[in-house]
């Protein structure tokens, strides 16, 4: 028999090296190095996998042929929805057969829980398994008992071996097969403990290999750790082809699902859920939370709208600017980038005249959302100019725009829908950028459109 390959993989990155050394050479992290046994092929999979799958009769197409990028014939995706609305838009329309999607999230945030709502009503109408490594057949049948969900049809399965998960699986076919989670799963031609870098990495693989011979979706649930990364190997994220994370606050009941990678879409979809005691709810209009706002009017605050995947998003900005103590001032961005806001605060010097270089500047975005696009400079702008004033902004003012290193600004995508948006939520005024004014109007709001710094500042 031929002599087994070692090498060692980052836990964090999931780069391999041929020999261990105590800092990963791509991400530079220290002791994350782990040694895991690729069997004598090398290559991804091992060996003993690819021998079990021939012996398991899993029919894989592997021909290979070159082709013209032109010529290839292209097949509508054949997708079917998850029965939940949500989650069917971050996965970009739904579900596709032979993919497979991984949920990660803290513990508690309720992957198993959504995945459980989910499967059991698909259940209803096409085969569907649900494995659970983590809790017993009976915690699992409480729970769709407690919330109400339909258990006819849905196979369960306790087990944590893959080997004998696709062997099962395969006895009845499902089109859709939930793994909870991948953390506790093992191959048996891997002698490391569950939840190693080597483990993780084979499970999954021997998992996914299944899902695409067979056409089964398949979900993966994987737990994330403090920092927000999936726990063991980063590895993983290469193999999947849709990676969505549920993300959950400590004092909310909301979570958010987001898209981070996705082969068949786009990422920047947002979905919204509530935690109720009757299981994870769909949220149908999330400006309406993320707006929730005090009676009274404070200085600071300003609301914008964001453009979120395929839909507007009302968020508050809230900016605190004060006399700095030291000879250091302080600028500090939660949920917004705080390099950018460097940058802002030169531009208001510049172009707007007002000076912040001896104050602290603190800047929030409200619910924990996180703001990644640059229509949110001249909301930030305002709330900070509002809060150096002391003067609070009027309550149903609402603003956007991107801000340039020339204090000009510039227009932002979806402007008409954005305007729409903040006039069904009651606003009746708003600051945008002058191409964003849309030609006829938007009833019952007063838009004014600018398109210089200075303006905005008039405007107030
Ligand atoms: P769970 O799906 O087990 O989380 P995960 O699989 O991501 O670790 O969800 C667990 C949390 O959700 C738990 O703290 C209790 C809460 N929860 C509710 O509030 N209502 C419910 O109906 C359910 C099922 C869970
Ligand atoms: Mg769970």
């Amino acid at each position: 028999m031929a002599k087994s390959k070692i090498a060692y993989v980052c836990e964090d990155c999931g780069s391999e090296s041929g020999q261990w050394q105590g800092q990963c050479a791509s991400c530079k992290a220290w002791n994350t190095l782990k040694q895991i046994n690729l069997g004598s092929g090398g290559g991804s999979q091992s060996p003993a996998v690819q021998a079990d799958f021939r012996k398991q009769g899993y029919t894989g197409k592997t021909a290979a042929a070159v082709q013209d990028l032109a010529e290839i014939e292209l097949e509508a995706l054949p997708r079917f929805s998850a029965g939940m609305a949500e989650l069917d838009r971050v996965l970009g329309g739904g579900l596709v057969p032979g993919s497979a999607v991984l949920i990660g999230g803290n513990p508690g945030a309720g992957k198993s829980t959504l995945l459980l709502q989910v499967m059991c009503h698909l259940a209803q109408q096409m085969p569907a398994m649900y494995v659970t490594g983590e809790e017993s057949l009976q915690q699992v049948g409480m729970r769709a008992r407690r919330l109400g969900l339909p258990e006819k049809n849905l196979k369960m399965l306790a087990e944590t071996e893959v080997e004998t998960i696709c062997r099962l699986a395969q006895e009845i076919n499902p089109r859709v097969l939930v793994v909870d989670s991948i953390q506790v799963m093992h191959s048996h031609g891997v002698t490391s403990a569950p939840g190693s870098v080597a483990q993780v990495r084979e499970s999954a693989a021997y998992l996914v290999q299944y899902a695409k011979q067979t056409g089964t979706v398949l979900f993966l649930v994987g737990h994330v750790t403090k920092d927000g990364t999936l726990a063991g190997p980063k590895v993983l994220e290469h193999m999947i082809d849709c990676f969505v994370m549920l993300e959950s606050n400590d004092d909310s009941r909301f979570r958010v699902l987001r898209g981070q990678k996705n082969r068949f879409g786009a990422i920047n979809e947002l979905g919204v859920f509530a935690m109720t005691e009757r299981g994870l709810k769909e949220v149908k209009n999330p400006s309406a939370i993320f707006l929730a706002r005090t009676e009274d009017n404070s200085p600071g605050s300003v609301v914008m709208v964001l453009w979120e995947g395929t839909r507007p998003l009302l968020v508050e900005i809230q900016a605190l600017v004060d006399t700095s103590q030291g000879g250091h001032p302080r600028r500090l961005a939660v949920g917004l980038d705080q390099n950018r806001l460097g940058m802002l605060l030169a531009v208001l010097h510049r172009h707007g005249g007002l000076f912040v270089a001896d104050q602290d500047v603190f800047v929030n975005v409200v619910g924990g959302v996180k703001v990644t696009e640059t229509s949110a400079d001249l909301a930030l702008l305002l709330a900070i100019v509002s809060s150096l004033r002391d003067e609070a902004l009027p309550r149903e003012l609402v603003v956007f725009g991107e801000v340039g290193l020339a204090g000009e600004i510039r227009p932002v995508p979806s402007g008409g829908e954005r305007l729409q948006e903040a006039a069904k939520h009651g606003f009746k005024k708003a600051i945008v950028p002058k191409a964003n004014v849309p030609k006829q109007g938007v009833s019952g709001m007063k838009v004014i459109g600018i398109s210089k710094l200075s303006e905005a500042l008039d405007a107030l």
